[in-house]
């Protein structure tokens, strides 16, 4: 049989109300568009978490295929021609050129793609996150694939005892590594610890070599003096007999750990694992937030989803959520709810700067 590619592509191209979902015309005309042009998917879901469109597909082609990316650019092309007639906000922010030069990647939208052999059963999770960064995806991988008090196959499954290799990317200096755990977890958590700047791009079983998660993390361009390009991520888990349980893969995201870019991309905030229904950010443009849908891939077909975070037992994570953002918000304008001066997205300093020059004064 051949290959199975799962390919997770998103973008924003325009948000309904301000920066807080899509309108659903747009999620209407990028499903026609998939329908008529995407003949040669095998199948498709597309969905939205918070303003940014998440098209799910499955296909024969591999990753990084021309044709794949072409048909989502195209797609997301559509999409923008009826936000700006339905003067929506941001219309077309996450397309960056006006032309497709055929790698999607570094062109605005996120791409977590992975390529296998499907097993006997196929059970994979598609995290979908909206108003924070790549990085984010750090601390629950590494949990889900290196520590054993959320993971326990990893202490008592013999698939899975070998541990897993984590492929680690420098997104400032386009550098890339592979860790393997757990015997260089140490030597990893340096790195990953600091998800600005370096990333989990994808996971591997040690056991068989196979592929069991891959990240939409992308290079940064160092525009203006810094570096930019962080986005809304996605990431694809592939689960069980030998891989994370579903509640494994699942479980990181029961406590919420901190992640850069909620307002203005500016602060820190928690991220808040949410049902579909729940899933547009709102308060202080959010806190952060993240989706869970769940399929089993069945001949190339995606049966599903399963809304994962709809389970009330995310209600506390949700309530400490809550706790932790009224907490960040009472700090106001100062670290480490505001993000460190060389992070923010917006910045006045430079204009201060200049009119205070005159004032500076040297401490004797
Ligand atoms: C965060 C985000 C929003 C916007 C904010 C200001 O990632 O997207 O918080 O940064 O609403 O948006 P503009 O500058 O477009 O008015
Ligand atoms: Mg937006
Ligand atoms: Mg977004």
């Amino acid at each position: 049989m051949p290959k199975v590619t799962l390919s997770v592509i998103k973008a924003d191209v325009g948000g309904f109300v301000g920066h807080s979902s899509v309108h659903p015309e747009l999620l209407e005309t990028v499903r026609e568009h998939l329908t008529k042009e995407g003949t040669f998917l095998t199948d498709f879901y597309v969905t939205h978490v918070g303003d940014d469109i998440e098209l799910i597909m499955t296909h024969e082609k591999g990753v990084d295929n021309e044709e794949v990316h072409k048909l989502a650019w195209d797609a997301f092309v559509a999409a923008t021609d009826v936000a700006k007639k339905l003067k929506l906000y941001g219309a077309g922010q996450d397309l960056l050129s006006d032309a497709f030069s055929g790698n999607i990647k570094g062109m605005g939208p996120g791409v977590a793609e992975m390529e296998f052999e499907e097993r006997r059963s196929e059970p994979v999770i598609v995290f979908m996150a909206d108003k924070t960064e790549p990085g984010a995806w750090n601390f629950p991988l590494f949990k889900m694939f290196a520590d054993p008090f959320n993971t326990p196959g990893l202490v008592i499954d013999p698939s899975m005892h070998k541990g897993f290799d984590f492929e680690v990317h420098d997104l400032i200096d386009n550098k890339k590594v592979t860790f393997h755990c757990p015997e260089e977890m140490y030597d990893m958590l340096v790195f990953i610890g600091a998800p600005g700047r370096y990333c989990v791009r994808a996971v591997f079983s040690r056991t068989t070599g196979e592929i069991a998660a891959s990240s939409s993390t992308q290079r940064l361009n160092l525009m203006a003096g810094r570096y930019v390009g962080k986005d809304d991520p996605v990431c694809v888990v592939r689960c069980q007999s030998g891989l994370p349980a579903v509640g494994e893969a699942l479980e990181p995201f029961a406590r919420p750990h901190l992640v850069a870019g909620w307002m203005r991309g500016s602060h820190h905030g928690p991220l808040m694992p949410c049902s579909m229904t729940q899933c547009n950010p709102t308060r202080f443009d959010g806190p952060p937030r993240v989706v869970a849908l769940g399929f089993q891939i069945s001949s190339g077909k995606l049966i599903g989803p399963q809304d994962f975070f709809a389970d009330p037992s995310y209600d506390n994570a949700r309530m400490i959520a809550n706790h932790l953002s009224d907490y960040l918000r009472s700090l106001g304008p100062f670290e480490p709810h505001r993000l460190g001066l060389e992070d923010l997205e917006y910045t006045t300093m430079p204009d201060v700067m200049k009119r205070l020059s005159g004032r500076l004064l040297p401490i004797d």
